[in-house]
């Protein structure tokens, strides 16, 4: 790739008084979304650098994405912003994540050459916690929920190898004998509550993936992320198991993640354990859209508000704890089936419709 001349050659001083500055350009750059987001490019930490001489600005991102329209877009977005406020000229540089060899300690050169974007989905968001226990799977399940109540179509995907909670929550203890296979060999997603769902669970047998090395993970959880028969979906919300090990890297190098929600509980353990996982995200290149709390109120409160100010993320939105909660999980009927109009509902409503916003969703 061409290197990238950030010391512009500028024989001299800054024309006019109101000319464009290096920090007029990143406060522009700062109100420009990225395509099929609605956080920003700074926030997301893609703007690499930024050079400006006598009007002519130079802009370097890094940034992945298996969607080649996003360059183009992004370009033409931030050329349209600059053009208005005096630039003469507007170069955008596209270069992979500068930091990306050196932060992904445990990877290959080049982690994400295979990523696909899966054709008939247009956003995967993983809910990831590090710590276990904390309700990721009661999180994604009435998230994806929540997702639907608020017009998208939305599916569910159990990528828990090591402890698949999605067929008890939703009710299939016996998904393992209704899924199918098609005709070009995808898996069929069953059905829940209306949703599309899959769960590695239906697929274990009495293997016990917990002895099974990396490379192993790896391969189950690239062929499980791509070979399911989706249908047309707006989102896809997939459990992950706890801990910041193979499952998600992964599956972040087999399909291509718009972000990552994080659960955590008030405990500083957890707090903790939701800091690493949401490292983990920033080094894998996901966005970590928000942070919920969730058991909020009896092991006390705001660390989940505290944690997403301290990442500089949104703070999506506390979730109480709940008693029935847990018997609705026995049940296999979710929160959102069961009492969408309760005070938990409507803390699921609240989080689903920040995380709707944050893709970019609009209610009609
Ligand atoms: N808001 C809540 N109030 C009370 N209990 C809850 C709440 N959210 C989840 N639980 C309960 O906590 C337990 C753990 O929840 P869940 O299985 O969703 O966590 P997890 O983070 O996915 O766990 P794992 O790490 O094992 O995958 C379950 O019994 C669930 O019913
Ligand atoms: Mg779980």
């Amino acid at each position: 790739m061409r290197p990238f001349g950030m010391s512009l050659p500028c024989p001299l001083p800054p024309a006019a008084p109101a000319a464009l500055t290096v920090e007029r350009v990143q406060a522009t750059l700062r109100t420009i979304a990225y395509p099929g987001l609605t956080r920003d490019l700074v926030s997301f930490g893609m703007v690499q650098h930024v050079a400006v001489c006598d009007g002519r600005v130079k802009v370097q991102l890094g940034l992945r994405t298996s969607d080649e329209t996003v360059p183009a877009r992004l370009s033409a977005s931030i050329e349209a912003a600059l053009l208005p406020l005096g630039a003469t000229s507007v170069a955008v540089e596209i270069v992979a994540p500068a930091a990306a060899p050196a932060r992904a300690r445990n990877v290959k050169a080049d982690p994400w050459a295979d990523q696909v974007r899966l054709a008939s989905v247009r956003h995967i968001i993983a809910v990831g916690a590090g710590k276990g226990g904390v309700g990721k799977s009661t999180v994604a399940v009435n998230l994806a929920l929540a997702l639907a109540r608020e017009g998208l179509r939305a599916g569910l995907l159990d990528a828990d190898i090591y402890g698949p909670s999605l067929p008890i929550l939703l009710g299939l203890d016996d998904g393992a004998s209704k899924v199918r296979m098609s005709a070009e060999k995808h898996i069929e997603p069953l059905e829940a509550y209306g949703l599309p769902m899959i769960s590695f669970g239906f697929f274990l047998g009495e293997g016990s993936p917990a002895i099974w090395r990396g490379p192993m993970v790896s391969k189950a959880v690239k062929q499980f992320a791509r070979g399911v028969a989706w249908p047309e979906l707006d989102v896809l919300v997939v459990d992950l198991p706890p801990g910041t090990g193979d499952v998600p890297l992964s599956l972040v190098q087999a399909v291509a993640l718009s972000g990552a929600v994080i659960v955590t509980q008030p405990p500083r353990v957890a707090v903790a354990e939701a800091r690493k996982a949401a490292e983990m995200f920033r080094t894998l290149d996901v966005p970590v859209l928000g942070v919920v709390e969730n058991m909020s109120g009896v092991f006390g409160r705001g660390a989940g508000r505290s944690v997403a100010s301290e990442l500089g993320v949104p703070f999506l939105g506390e979730i109480p704890f709940d008693e029935t909660v847990v018997e609705e999980g026995d049940r296999g009927t979710p929160t959102m089936v069961e009492r969408a109009h309760s005070a938990t509902g409507l803390a699921f409503d609240h989080i689903a419709a920040t995380v709707a916003e944050a893709l970019g969703w609009r209610r009609a």
